[in-house]
């Protein structure tokens, strides 16, 4: 069925990687270590062992990416730079080999006529900075904005949209208060301080680029709305604090320059009170923000579940991802009508969505059908068009993920590629989905949407 479009014609249809989870060589042509490479080699933090010591290899094979981009129709990629290729001891000397690596990439991207978003931080902070302390050091902010100036004057004739930091919840949730994540720390004290100075990095990055920059500058954050289990006080104060600590914790802090109170309730001591020029600096104007979208969080109080006094109430009926998540789509369109609403009108991009789903084993050339992948995009193009309609401006949607690709902790057990990759022979072969979203970026092309009806 065909019907009008709510999509703009500039609008961007893309699909969204980070450097550590498909690039490989790590330490190639002079790039330092990460912090990742370091986590991946402590025994027991990544499932079987998986290192992203070759990943997707795009770091060799981005020029057959970029063309596999150009087939499925794409107008955007969204990609991260790994700090440590840029300056492998994360300030100081630049290498110019690496740095070089994004400059062709973003050539190659150009040439094909899709138009790149480059994130400078997706979770590889460079090694050498983490034995200074890494985000618990204040000084990181200063290094971080140093690093971005180096890039932004390489790349900002040719990249048009920035963000600066992907995700700084995840940094800080897995990074420094559960351990999950590199750099797997367990603190309660230190996840408020990592969380401050990824927020005062940003607002310095930002500053850096309003000096020498001349396009647009953005942040990530993955927000996951949250609904109460029943109507009790209890329930709902428990929504307000998983809803303060998760969502509003960095849009507050980026756009209206405060913390959330419920903060200091939920830290008790470890939350310090900090300058009001700290949160002066974290206030920049910004010319958009990215939203990560893949689920939503039913919640209820529950005394027992450390440091939120809140838990997930699994929706029994409801389908699951493999990695436990709910699909909601409604929840993407509720989060975009919510920002519009808390922040006012800022122009928005979907930066991530998608879902991980088993998908088949299957013989060399074989088609790849993921139908619960399809009808994962499908609901979800369909709710952002409802955020159109009803007033978001949403300039720009990425399918996470463009490859299947190293799930950080869960290696590569979890597959969450629109083009599925053979990791013995480096074979791409895109799914149903990556052929479904083709079809509507076609569609999309000339006018009318496919397939979006629920
Ligand atoms: C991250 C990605 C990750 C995806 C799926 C997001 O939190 O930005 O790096 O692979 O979610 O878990």
């Amino acid at each position: 069925m065909e019907s009008p479009t709510p999509f703009p014609p500039t609008f961007l249809w893309g699909a969204a990687t980070s450097s550590y989870q498909i690039e490989g060589s790590p330490l190639a042509d002079g790039a330092g270590a990460s912090i990742w490479h370091r986590f991946v080699r402590t025994p027991g933090m990544v499932r079987d062992g998986d290192t992203g010591d070759v990943a997707c290899d795009h770091y060799r094979r981005f020029d057959s990416d970029v063309a596999l981009m150009k087939q499925l129709g794409l107008n955007a990629y969204r990609f991260s730079i790994a700090w440590a290729r840029v300056l492998p001891d994360g300030r100081g000397r630049v290498n110019a080999a690496g740095l070089s690596f994004y400059e062709r990439l973003v050539d190659r991207l150009l040439a094909a006529g899709i138009q790149p978003m480059a994130t400078l931080y997706h979770w590889d902070l460079p090694a050498a900075l983490d034995d200074r302390g890494g985000w618990l050091n204040p000084d990181v902010a200063d290094w971080f904005a140093d690093y971005a100036s180096v890039v932004f004057g390489a790349l900002d004739d040719r990249v048009k949209l920035w963000a600066t930091l992907n995700e700084p919840w995840v940094v800080t949730d897995g990074g420094y208060l559960f351990g999950t994540l590199a750099p797997g720390h367990r603190n309660v004290f230190e996840a408020p301080i990592a969380s401050h100075h990824l927020m005062r990095a940003h607002g310095l990055a930002v500053q850096a680029y309003r000096a020498q920059g001349r396009h647009q500058i953005g942040l990530v954050v993955n927000i996951e709305p949250k609904y109460p289990a029943s109507d009790s006080a209890a329930d709902r104060g428990a929504t307000e604090r998983a809803h303060a600590y998760m969502n509003r914790q960095y849009l507050d802090a980026a756009l209206l320059g405060t913390y959330p109170e419920d903060l200091r309730e939920i830290f008790g001591e470890a939350w310090p009170q900090w300058p009001a020029e700290d949160m002066a600096l974290i206030r920049q104007p910004l010319d958009f923000i990215g939203i990560n979208y893949y689920t939503r969080g039913v919640t209820r109080h529950d005394e027992s579940s450390w440091p939120l006094r809140a838990s997930r109430v699994l929706q029994k009926r409801a389908t699951h991802t493999e990695t436990g998540w709910e699909v909601f789509p409604q929840g993407l369109t509720d989060t975009l009508v919510w920002v519009r609403q808390r922040y006012g009108n800022i122009p928005q991009y979907v930066t991530e969505n998608g879902a991980a789903f088993f998908d088949p084993p299957t013989a060399e050339g074989e088609r790849i059908d993921d139908p619960l992948r399809v009808d994962y995009l499908r609901k979800h193009i369909a709710a952002i068009a409802d955020a159109l309609r009803a007033g978001v401006d949403l300039r720009g949607y990425f399918a996470w993920s463009l490859l299947d690709n190293l799930e950080w902790a869960h290696g590569y057990s979890k597959r969450f590629g629109i083009v599925h990759v053979d990791f013995a022979t480096q074979t791409r072969t895109p799914k149903a989905s990556a052929r479904y979203y083709a079809d509507v970026i076609a569609a999309h092309r000339r006018g009318v949407s496919v397939g979006a009806a629920r």
